[in-house]
């Protein structure tokens, strides 16, 4: 190692330090106490589901959970969700639904707490409302899920907690895209959608939160909703793996602008651990080299109402009509909007192995103590 009594370090050994110094910081905490969850169906464990009641959400229905909780659980897959393994492989119970607790006792969420619901937008509904974009789903947008954790906040040690931050933000594009919104407009809400995730990581660096991972989008144009919404005769709308290559360039133009945003945050908190979680660069491997992964089918959802890509509007998973294929472990699409538990494990290793995070770096864990 270079002698550090030298006040002169070369370049290169200033790279070495960077790193033992940004090792240090990133794995200060062996391991996590808690997981803090923010978000929307990527990360749902239950929320929507018991918020919906009377109505029931398709979640609450088989054949979602069939995988692993052979039970619906509110978890808009087959199984896990990426939040689930990264619970397992931390050592630490699958992070209970903020809106499960009925007792008023905090005690339940000393090793996790998970605020994400299923349609919930990164901006509140009533500036969605604005701009002619509606959200009919939930109105526990980003902004009240960080209010909802503040209420909390006594009981819980953010130091020691892996803070969840996403993905969020989806919604807001889904909602507009679906209801006709015009793409220039969609791309004029990106900087609104990064303030509100912005000011959130703000507020909770405020409050004592050290380590952030912060997931992106999806590639949206291989997804069978938006396959089967925007589909073309016009091929070259499509790329290899059959996916729209418009509404990729958009998840990839946002993704780029979230990680400029985390770049701006980690020079104002330079001791805050902020990770990009590249769930984009993850998924897009599904989808170019399905049989590496051992998909078979990656642009047909396992469940739905049938068509070319098995997803019709008025027919969901789970709605009387809907088909469900019988190897969900084959497929990237369970729904058409949610990924399989397969998929979604094959994501939560590449985050957690630091291949698809910015930085890259490995996210401790209790294994690895
Ligand atoms: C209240 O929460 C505590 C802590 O998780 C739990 O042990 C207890 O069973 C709950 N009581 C009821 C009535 O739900
Ligand atoms: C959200 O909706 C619920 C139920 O419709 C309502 O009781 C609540 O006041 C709303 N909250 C906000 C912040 O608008
Ligand atoms: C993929 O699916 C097709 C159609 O269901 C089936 O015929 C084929 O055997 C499957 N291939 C693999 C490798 O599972
Ligand atoms: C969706 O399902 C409905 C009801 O079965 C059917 O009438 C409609 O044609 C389907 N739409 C497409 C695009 O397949």
């Amino acid at each position: 190692m270079a002698s550090f009594s030298s006040p002169c370090l070369s370049k290169q050994q200033w790279f070495v330090l960077f790193i033992i110094t940004f090792f240090s910081l990133v794995s200060r905490k062996r391991c996590y106490k808690s997981i803090i969850s923010f978000g929307d169906s990527l990360a749902d464990t239950g929320n929507l589901v018991i918020l919906l009641q009377p109505n029931v959400s398709p979640s609450a229905l088989p054949p979602y959970g069939e995988t692993y909780f052979n039970r619906p659980t509110g978890r808009f897959s087959d199984g896990r969700l990426v939040i689930d393994f990264f619970a397992q492989k931390f050592g630490l119970p699958l992070v209970p639904p903020y809106f499960g607790a009925c007792n008023g006792s905090n005690q339940q969420f000393l090793k996790g707490v998970n605020f994400a619901v299923a349609g919930a937008t990164a901006l509140d509904n009533a500036f969605l409302a604005q701009k002619g974009i509606f959200n009919r789903v939930t109105n526990v947008s980003l902004g009240v899920q960080v209010g909802l954790f503040k209420k909390l906040l006594p009981s819980l040690c953010l130091g020691n907690s892996l803070i969840l931050m996403g993905e969020i933000g989806g919604n807001d594009f889904n909602y507009a895209f679906f209801q006709g919104i015009k793409i220039e407009v969609i791309r004029g809400l990106v900087p609104d959608v990064l303030n509100v995730i912005s000011s959130a990581i703000l507020e909770l660096i405020k409050l004592g939160a050290v380590t952030f991972l912060v997931p992106g989008n999806l590639p949206i144009g291989c997804q069978p909703i938006y396959l089967t919404s925007f589909q073309t005769s016009n091929l070259q709308d499509y790329d290899r793996s059959g996916c729209l290559i418009w509404l990729n360039k958009f998840s990839e133009y946002y993704n780029g602008m979230l990680k400029q945003e985390l770049n701006q945050i980690r020079r104002l908190h330079p001791r805050a651990n902020i990770v990009y979680a590249d769930y984009y660069q993850a998924a897009v491997q599904f989808y170019r080299s399905p049989s590496q992964f051992g998909f078979n089918s990656t642009l047909i959802a396992c469940c739905g109402g049938g068509g070319p890509y098995n997803y019709n509007f008025s027919v969901g998973c789970a709605s009387a009509g809907s088909k469900s294929c019988d190897d969900p472990s084959s497929y990237v699409s369970w729904d058409g909007i949610h990924l399989t538990e397969r998929a979604y494990s094959l994501i939560s290793k590449a985050i957690l192995d630091g291949s698809r995070t910015v930085p890259r770096v490995k996210i401790p864990s209790a294994a690895s103590d």
